[in-house]
């Protein structure tokens, strides 16, 4: 079979590429190796910059969003004991975030795609890509029944995260690959309690930092520093509590609301940009090009802005004719990427404990801390980034 552009991976850039792309008149078809099920478990951050929130409204996805996740017009950062906050609308001309969970945007994504007659195929096996610096690249998977298909394609979209098959299938050489390993992981709780902030809190703490976030009034998610190779099993709900008690402790006496906790993960961090996000007529977009650490949730927001840059200059290429967006998808989409990398870089630095690092290094964390919420300037950065940097 045929179709215009084939995208491998229904996580959030490969379902918006598709919608978008079907908004424009322009076909697709999505392969995804997961069950629909197994797609819309997949538990990661929570936090919607403006331009994604924006983007789920302008494609018809967005009215669940819109009633049941949460406006946060700032975050806390907690540092010395005590708490300074950063206002998103004052210092950004109106913008703000939305907590709502990422497995909530995939669902409401994959029912907009299979509302409007959207091809999305789950449980594809074995899928290889080839042909790829010809006009025709071509797909090849095994169905669910374990037939083999094959999808000639005008252009391949490779959404298909950091372990996907798309980034691998371009000839050694090509691409250039940056990255940071970072010391420690985040080792993250969901748990049954009633909301502890009304706002995301960020401490910074010699122990280690913590992060206060939430799901919904009734459910809320919470990480703490920890090592890289932690095991789950060395940390009893008590010792998590301890643990989060200690660094989240204010001069006024500030307590997390306790519940009982139903998941238990640790995450790595780094961060991971490959250069071009082109090769021939693949193109990739989210984490299959690029991996951010946690801080600052900027992962699926960069998914997003990948996904529209793509999406536009398809649009080009199918409507005008024209090749230039195309060529340019690449270094557009990259600006964005690299200065969400610097930013969750910086707030990484910022905020974590460096194993080795001395009493110095720790006032000079604070110093930054009390700057960056001291002055207009200071805060203004860490909002704009926040609430998402443009498409440029
Ligand atoms: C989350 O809620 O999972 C979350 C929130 C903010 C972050 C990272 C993760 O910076």
């Amino acid at each position: 079979m045929r179709t215009q552009v084939g995208i491998i991976g229904a996580g959030p850039a490969g379902l918006l590429l598709s919608h978008i792309l079907h908004l424009q008149g322009i076909e697709s078809v999505v392969l995804e190796r997961h069950s629909r099920d197994d797609v819309e478990a997949i538990i990661k951050a929570g936090v919607l910059e403006q331009g994604t929130i924006d983007l789920m409204n302008e494609i018809g996805a967005g009215e669940r969003m819109m009633k049941e996740g949460f406006r946060h017009e700032g975050i806390v950062l907690r540092f010395d004991g005590r708490d300074e906050r950063i206002d998103f609308p004052s210092l950004t001309g109106g913008k703000s975030v939305m907590i709502y969970a990422q497995h909530d945007v995939i669902k409401d994504l994959i029912k907009a795609r299979l509302d409007s007659g959207g091809d999305i195929r789950f449980e594809s096996k074995d899928v290889s890509v080839y042909d790829l610096d010809s006009t025709e690249p071509k797909i090849r998977y095994r169905d669910k029944e374990g037939v083999v298909h094959e999808i000639t394609c005008d252009f391949i979209a490779g959404c298909d995260g950091t372990q996907g098959i798309c980034r691998p299938s371009i000839p050694a050489g090509v691409l250039k690959v940056y990255e940071r390993l970072y010391p420690f992981g985040w080792f993250g709780i969901l748990c049954k309690a009633p909301t502890s902030s009304d706002e995301l809190i960020y401490s910074m703490h010699e122990r280690g930092f913590a992060l206060v976030s939430t799901r919904s009034p009734d459910i809320q998610r919470m990480y703490f520093q920890c090592s890289p190779t932690e095991k789950i099993d060395d940390w009893p709900d008590e010792r998590i509590w301890e643990e989060f008690r200690a660094r989240l402790a204010t001069k006024d006496g500030w307590a997390p609301k306790e519940g009982q906790i139903f998941s238990k993960t640790v995450i790595g961090m780094r961060s991971l940009v490959v250069e071009p996000m082109r090769y021939g007529r693949l193109f990739l977009a989210g984490d299959a090009a690029h991996v951010v650490p946690p801080t600052g949730a900027k992962g699926l927001n960069l998914a997003a802005s990948d996904a529209q840059i793509l999406a536009r200059a398809l649009a080009a290429h199918y409507q005008s004719k024209r090749s230039d967006l195309l060529d340019q998808y690449s270094d557009t989409a990259l600006r964005r990427v690299w200065k969400a990398t610097r930013f969750s870089w910086w707030m990484t630095s910022m905020l974590h404990t460096f194993p080795g690092a001395d009493e110095f290094q720790h006032r000079l964390q604070l110093a930054e801390l009390n700057y960056v919420t001291g002055s207009r300037a200071g805060s203004t950065t860490l909002a704009e980034n926040y609430v998402g940097l443009p498409i440029e």
